[in-house]
This record gives structure tokens, C-alpha cells and sequence, in this order.
């Protein structure tokens, strides 16, 4: 049977005491509402329709590239209302799958099995038991079977000592949903339409209530303040961290891991303390990342080894490479197999060929360098005329001196030498020698102006 994913995604969000809609507030670097579309897409729904209101298109606009239909609800009036403004768009036939954009952990293989149970029954839920149920949806039950939803705020002395709680996901019949919502009222302590009123409706159809538990508790926690959006990231960070230690990966300490996307691994690979990894990254057999990197959409391969504090951002690194501590990579940086980079060089739009080696303070930008190379410390490519970038061009074997500017557009042909301090403005010719600065006076016997006394 078909299935509809709608998720509920026009509150205000209050308690975060943000200009930013709560939705779009990050979670791993993406939008919690993200999570929730990133899943609800595994599942392979018909169409997703997203209920927006507060904040609008900036909602909208975050999800521009997404196929999905956009349903908005102008005045919140309650979870029961906002599904009730899809009815519209909302096939008549099939089940739907309601979601709540500020839960944005929960998985796909849960939805699964709700839609599954629901199927049967024409209506399920997922619901948890909580040490503390404070402020939840209290599930009633008798003889085991689910009788209602009563709201915190609406619940009796007995009900509140209920521990089994509505999450807000649910699956239902989209035909009884054409039927039901129509009939919702708002005479309840929060003056809402709270869809959990569907239940009774259900219940004297002769419909049974299914429900199922999430496998973890973290999938079904929504993101109200600050306090419980930190909390859920560490939460979803150790979830990440243990995926990644179940397929090898040595992470010196979870608890100080941070993966702000996907991160593909080979075997043993080692994650030292305080690294942060961001958009796609891949790392290969052997890869060795110090303490306290930075790594942004880069792919880096077998048994490269990064030493401590290195940012990454955009590069591509071959095999067995060194790098750091403390460089940095940035786009267009693309090194071949057993290349040096060490402290303080910062590497910008350029490749640099087998073996080469930058090893300290130098910047190289706009660069092509060959293979077998090396290049003195403290060299600077003088990529930037104050107009244009201009491309330096380094052969292979070539050794550049310490303290060298070289000021692009220039060729330094294979095997080429330059002097320490050079100020390279000309090409230099294949196998050659290029020395440019002035020459050394000495004095013997020297003398060193006296302070004056006055
Ligand atoms: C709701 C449930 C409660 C459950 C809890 C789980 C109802 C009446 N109650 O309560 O049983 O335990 O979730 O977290 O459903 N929203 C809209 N439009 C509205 C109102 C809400 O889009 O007019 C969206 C919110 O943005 C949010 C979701 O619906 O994503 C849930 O709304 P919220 O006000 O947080 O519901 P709770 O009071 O927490
Ligand atoms: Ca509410």
C-alpha cells in the first residue's frame, strides 16, 4: 500500500528564543526538519507534504532542492488542525506516516515497523515508557488495549502517573483521516485541536490502536529548548560513533567525536580526541587523524597519516601522505601519494605531484607542482595582483629554496634550483639555477653604534 509521510512543522518553537524557525536549527550540522525529510525519503513515501507556518519560506526556502509539498497553516491552532489543512492534497486512499519536524532522530527501520502494524489495524502509534512523563501525551490503556490520549495538562491525578507516552508519530488511514479531522474540536485545557482526539474517533469506529516502541529511546526525543537540543546531539553523536566503531573504526573517545555528515571508512581507521568531520568525507585503510582536525568534504586515502590541529576543507589526499600538524587544505587542494605537508603550510586550488614536499610555513596557491619536488620553507606563491589569481607552474624534481616568493604567472621548469630568498619573476628553465638577491657585504672589524648619553 502507499505511503504518506506529513510532517508537522509549523510551531513556533517558543523556548528556543531564536530568530532562526526551531525547525531549521542544526542537529549534526543539519536542520533538525532535515533529519526528519532524509528519513522520511528511505522510506520510499508517495509524496511528502510538510506542514510550515511560523517563519514561513525561510522554512520553504532551506528545502528548495527537496521534492516536497508544501502545505501551510497560517494560525496555529493545534497538531489536529495542522494535519486537517492537508486534508486538500492528502490522498484518500493509502496510509500516512505523521511525523513531527522537531524529532528529528528517529529510524527508518521504526517507521517501518509502524507502518507495518498499522496497516493491519487501519490506525498505530509509537509510544515509550519514561521514568519521567512529565508534560507527554499519557497513553491509557485497558486490558492492555490503547483507550486514549490524554494530554499532560488534561490528564487526572491517576493518569499523570502514567510512564507510557505519545511520541507524536503516528500511521493512519488516509481515508479516516478525511473523516475524522472535519470532526475535531478544541474544548480541552489548551483550547487546540489535538490529533490525539483521533483515538477516540478510531475506537468507536471499532478500530484497534496499534503501537510499537522505538529499538532507542533518543529517535522519539523532541527538540522544544537549547538545553534538549545539546542533549539530543550528544545523544546522536554516540549513536554515530558507535555505528562507525561497529564497522572498525578506533575512535580514541566517543564522548569527543563530532560527525557533522557522512563519514565512509576502511579498516582501522583512528580517530584521535576533539575531531570534528563535516559534509561527505572518506577516509582509507590505516588513516591516522590527530587530535583537535577539522575535516570538511574531503576524501583522504590509505594509510595517510594527519597529524593534530589540521583543517581540511574541500581536498583530496592521496595515499601514505604526511600532513601537520596545523596546516591547512583548502578547496581545490589535491595531493598525490606520499606527499609532505607539514606545520604552518596552507595549500589553496593545487596539486601537488608524488612525493613532493612542503614542509614548513609556506602558502601555496593557484599551484602545480610536480612530482618529487620540494619546496623551502617559508615559500610563498604570489598567486593575487590585486586583480586577477595567476597560476605558478613548478616541474618535477625541482628545488625551491627557503624564503622564495614566487610571483605568478611563472614556470619552474624539472629540476630547476632557486636560491634561498629569490624573488622569482621569471621563468626558470629546466635544470637550471635562478638566484635573485643582492649580494652580501662584509666588513671586517665592525664596529656597532654606542647609545648616547645625554
Ligand atoms: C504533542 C502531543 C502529545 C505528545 C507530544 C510528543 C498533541 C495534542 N499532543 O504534544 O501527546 O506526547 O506531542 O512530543 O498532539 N505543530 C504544528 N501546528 C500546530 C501545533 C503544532 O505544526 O498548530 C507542530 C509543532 O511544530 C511540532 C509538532 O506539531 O513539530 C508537535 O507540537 P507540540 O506543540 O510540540 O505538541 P506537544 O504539546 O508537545
Ligand atoms: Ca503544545
Amino acid at each position: 500500500m502507499s505511503t504518506t509521510v506529513v510532517i508537522l512543522a509549523a510551531g513556533k518553537g517558543t523556548r528556543m528564543r531564536s530568530k532562526l524557525p526551531k525547525v531549521l536549527q542544526p542537529l549534526a550540522g543539519r536542520p533538525l526538519l532535515g533529519h526528519v525529510i532524509e528519513t522520511a525519503k528511505k522510506i520510499h513515501a508517495q509524496n511528502i507534504i510538510t506542514i510550515f507556518g511560523h517563519g514561513g519560506h525561510l522554512v520553504q526556502n532551506a528545502f528548495s532542492h527537496e521534492d516536497i509539498q508544501w502545505v501551510e497553516q497560517t494560525e496555529q491552532l493545534g497538531t489536529g488542525h495542522a494535519v486537517k489543512v492537508t486534508l486538500p492534497v492528502l490522498p484518500k486512499d493509502g496510509m500516512s506516516l505523521i511525523l513531527s519536524g522537531d524529532v528529528p532522530c528517529v529510524q527508518q527501520s521504526t517507521l517501518q515497523r509502524l507502518v507495518e502494524v498499522s496497516t493491519e489495524t487501519g490506525i498505530g502509534i509509537v509510544t515509550l515508557t519514561l521514568a519521567d512523563s512529565t508534560g507527554y501525551g499519557r497513553i491509557v490503556r485497558s486490558n492492555n488495549k490503547i483507550q486514549a490520549i490524554v494530554e499532560h495538562k488534561d490528564a487526572t491525578p491517576e493518569q499523570h502517573q502514567i510512564k507510557e507516552i505519545n511520541t507524536g508519530i503516528y500511521c493512519v488511514s488516509n481515508a479516516k483521516l478525511h473523516e475524522w479531522l472535519p470532526k475535531l474540536n478544541n474544548n480541552n485545557a489548551q483550547g487546540e485541536y489535538y490529533l490525539t482526539d483521533i483515538i477516540a474517533m478510531a475506537l468507536e469506529d471499532g478500530l484497534e490502536i496499534a503501537s510499537i516502541q522505538p529499538e532507542m529511546a533518543f529517535e522519539v526525543e523532541g527538540v522544544n529548548d537549547r538545553v534538549q537540543l545539546a542533549a539530543l546531539e550528544r545523544e546522536f553523536q554516540s549513536y554515530q560513533a558507535k555505528e562507525l566503531m561497529k564497522q572498525g573504526v578506533h575512535l580514541i573517545d566517543p564522548a569527543r567525536f563530532d560527525l557533522r555528515g557522512q563519514l565512509q571508512v576502511g579498516q582501522d581507521v583512528r580517530i584521535d580526541i576533539n575531531v570534528i568531520i563535516e559534509g561527505e568525507c572518506s577516509f582509507g585503510d590505516n588513516v591516522d587523524i590527530g587530535a583537535g582536525c577539522i575535516i570538511k568534504n574531503t576524501h583522504i586515502a590509505a594509510g595517510t597519516k594527519v597529524q593534530a590541529y589540521s583543517i581540511f576543507d574541500n581536498a583530496v589526499i592521496g595515499e601514505n601522505v604526511q600532513i601537520g600538524p596545523f596546516a591547512r587544505l583548502r578547496p581545490g587542494a589535491n595531493l598525490a601519494a606520499d606527499v609532505h605537508i607539514g606545520n604552518f603550510v596552507e595549500v589553496k586550488n593545487s596539486s601537488i605531484g608524488l612525493g613532493s614536499k612542503a614542509n614548513h610555513f609556506s602558502y601555496l596557491g593557484d599551484a602545480e607542482i610536480g612530482a618529487g619536488s620540494n619546496i623551502g620553507a617559508g615559500t610563498i606563491t604570489c598567486n593575487y595582483d590585486g586583480a586577477n589569481k595567476h597560476k605558478t607552474v613548478i616541474g618535477d624534481n625541482a628545488f625551491i629554496g627557503t624564503n622564495n616568493s614566487l610571483v605568478a604567472p611563472v614556470k619552474i621548469g624539472h629540476g630547476a634550483t632557486t636560491g634561498a630568498g629569490s624573488v622569482i619573476t621569471h621563468d626558470v628553465a629546466n635544470n637550471s639555477l635562478a638566484v635573485e638577491r643582492a649580494k652580501q657585504i662584509s666588513k671586517e672589524n665592525y664596529q656597532r653604534p654606542q647609545k648616547t648619553k645625554n
